[in-house]
């Protein structure tokens, strides 16, 4: 659906550009309700805080932000809005860069005029309602596969909800970049989904597992990853999958991989999933409660897990009192 009139905050710092642009959109065909002007990063975050845009006019060198991490910033605060790059940059590759940091579009400021501005605002705002709608799609897809998981093993109900959102905690506290944070999140929510080819009876059975189950289990990594292994996702979920119960010295399953050949979502989920699992009852123990849990991954920091992982799971819960829902 076509919005009538936009809401832009424009991001720059230099005050000859700044009236430069908005002389552009006023006298542009584009009609803009609100042009609201910021200086500072700092200043457009507190802007999108307190009204609503539709997009962001963003300057790549600001004072108080450079380059690509201005977009990742730009974009965690607001993931949902249109971001177009409006740079005196002619850099080929940091336009592409931009792209892949999720920026609807990349303009130099010496090739633009008002019409081409405001309409290349206006494709910008479609494409990103589009992205929008995509989005939801795979994630309602993804919850999909969730939810048939918690069905079969009703124990476990929530698990990998609760171990996407604290992998993706973390991965914020790392200052991962927004794509990469998104897919920790949404391979988090499927990461268990290899267990739908164990049978219910083993998920649920109360009492320690024989030698034989124990080792079905095992499987569910490789069962998961080769379910998903055809979807093209935007990023490695059939290897999160696959990798969520290495372990950074080698002593994990199925493939005993090591230190950086585990893949960092999936050794941020391992954290994640450790943490959740001790802190929650299953059928054959009770909840150990999250100290325990903290306790835990604090004694395998840089054994069973990536200390720098372990250094922003820590300061998470017990120093910024993340709870889990
Ligand atoms: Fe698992």
């Amino acid at each position: 659906m076509i919005k009538e009139r936009l809401n832009i905050l424009l991001v720059e710092d230099n005050p000859g550009d700044a009236r430069l642009i908005r002389e552009y959109l006023t006298e542009a065909a584009e009609p803009i309700d609100k042009l609201v002007l910021a200086k500072r990063l700092s200043e457009a975050i507190d802007a999108l805080s307190a009204h609503a845009f539709d997009a962001v006019l963003l300057d790549l060198s600001l004072p108080d932000s450079k380059g690509l991490d201005t977009i990742n910033r730009m974009r965690s605060s607001s993931p949902e809005l249109a971001v177009i790059i409006l740079t005196g940059n002619k850099d080929e590759q940091l336009a592409l860069d931009a792209v892949h940091y999720g920026a609807q579009d990349y303009l130099i400021k010496d090739d633009i005029n008002g019409n081409l501005l405001s309409r290349a605002i206006r494709y910008a705002v479609e494409r990103q309602s589009y992205v929008k709608l995509q989005h939801n799609i795979l994630v309602q897809a993804i919850e999909m596969m969730t939810f048939i998981v918690d069905k079969r093993d009703p124990y476990t109900a929530g698990h990998q909800k609760r171990v996407a959102d604290i992998a993706k905690a973390i991965a914020q506290e790392m200052a991962c970049p927004q794509t990469v944070i998104e897919g920790i999140h949404l391979g988090g929510l499927i990461h268990d989904i290899g267990k739908i080819s164990i049978p219910a009876e083993i998920l649920s059975r109360p009492g320690s597992l024989t030698e034989v189950e124990w080792l079905l289990i095992q499987e569910h990594p490789r069962e998961g990853s080769d379910i998903i292994r055809n979807i093209q996702f935007p990023w490695p979920v059939a290897d999160m999958v696959m990798q969520h119960h290495e372990r950074h010295d080698g002593s994990g399953y199925p493939n005993g991989l090591k230190g950086d050949e585990i893949i960092l979502e999936a050794q941020i989920l391992a954290v994640a999933d450790v943490i959740e699992a001790m802190s929650s009852h299953r059928p054959y123990r009770p909840a150990r409660g999250l100290d325990a849990a903290l306790n835990e991954i604090e004694r395998q920091r840089g054994k069973l897990f990536k200390a720098d992982i372990v250094d922003m799971a820590l300061r998470l819960f017990r120093e910024k009192g993340f709870v889990i829902d």
